[in-house]
Order: C-alpha cells, then structure tokens, then sequence
C-alpha cells in the first residue's frame, strides 16, 4: 500500500469531498478556538457549492493519499486562502507540501512574498514554517492574522 501524498489542481467533482473535510476541521479543530456560532455559519459558508465556485475564482489545490482528499488550499497569485487538512493526517507534513507548492507556482510567476490570512487556530502552523507577521484585519469569521514570507532571498 502506498502512503504517497500527491497534490492536484481541484476539479468540479471535488466540492462535495472538499466540503466534507472543512467542516470536519471546523467541527473537530477551529471549533476549540471559536464559538458554536460562528462555526456554525463557517460550515454553511463552506459547501460543495462554494467550492465549485472557488474552483472558478482562484486556483484550488488538492493533496490526495491513496485516491482519498486529504487537504486543500486556493490561492489568488501570491495570495493564500482556505488552507484545510484531514484531521486525521494532522502533523503529517501535508500542510507544509500544499504551501510549498503554492509557494512554488507563485514564485515562477514573478512574486516576492506570499501572504496568508490566519485563523486563530492556524497562526501556529504558518509561524512555524516561516511566515511573519504583518498586521491583525478583521473578516466576517472574527479577527484573522496577516502574514508573509518571502520567496526571495
Ligand atoms: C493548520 C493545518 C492546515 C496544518 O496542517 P498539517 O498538515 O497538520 O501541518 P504540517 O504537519 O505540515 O505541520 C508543519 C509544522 O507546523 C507544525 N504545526 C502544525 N499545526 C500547527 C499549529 N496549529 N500550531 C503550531 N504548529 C503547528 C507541525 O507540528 C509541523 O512542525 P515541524 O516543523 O516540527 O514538523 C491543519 O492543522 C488544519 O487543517 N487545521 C484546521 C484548519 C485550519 O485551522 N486551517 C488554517 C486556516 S488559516
């Protein structure tokens, strides 16, 4: 059996897949850090639907294991958004290889830094593999965390 991660370009037949894993991190993970509320309307924002449409909007990416989702990330050029891991594969490397690959592409396209918006629960993550932060913004999900990592040296 092979545990190899791969990481596609999102296809319209991912949004239910997709929806499924977001609202099990906001359920299992985000939900520690947030109240039931706003959980609740972050799980409503984040159906099939909204993925085919974010599938339109921005380029998404998907990490398979063993033909099964198991992350996903979007990006508008050197911008990061809806970055979401398997709960069960939490710890694994699969976050960082999603943003190295986005960090890759938005390289070879010419940009100096990328930026990611940061939940509560996220901020850790990207302070962990290199990202800096910026400045605190306020979205219609609660305070977010800005922060930037340079692509060049
Ligand atoms: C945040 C998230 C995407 C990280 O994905 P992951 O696959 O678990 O992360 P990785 O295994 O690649 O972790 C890379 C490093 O960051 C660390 N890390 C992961 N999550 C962390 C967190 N929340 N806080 C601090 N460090 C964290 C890991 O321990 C690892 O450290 P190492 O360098 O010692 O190996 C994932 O935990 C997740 O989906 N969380 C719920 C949804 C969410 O909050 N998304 C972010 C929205 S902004």
């Amino acid at each position: 059996m092979t545990t190899t991660v791969t990481i596609r370009d999102f296809r319209p037949d991912d949004g239910e897949a997709l929806s499924a894993l977001v609202v099990r991190c906001l359920r299992e993970v985000n939900s520690r850090d947030y109240p039931a509320e706003l959980i609740d309307r972050m799980c409503d924002h984040f159906s099939p639907d909204r993925f085919r449409r974010l599938g339109r909007e921005r380029r998404v990416y998907v990490a398979e294991r063993d033909g099964r989702v198991v992350g996903t990330v979007s990006r508008d050029g050197n911008k990061v958004y809806t970055m979401f891991v398997d709960p069960d594969a939490h710890g694994g490397g699969i976050g960082r290889r999603l943003m190295r690959h986005v960090e890759n592409l938005a390289r070879a396209e010419g940009h100096e830094f990328m930026e990611t918006g940061a939940s509560i629960t996220g901020h850790g993550f990207y302070q962990r593999i290199g990202y800096q932060d910026v400045r605190v913004s306020d979205t219609e999900f609660g305070i977010n965390h800005i922060l930037r990592r340079q692509l060049r040296s």
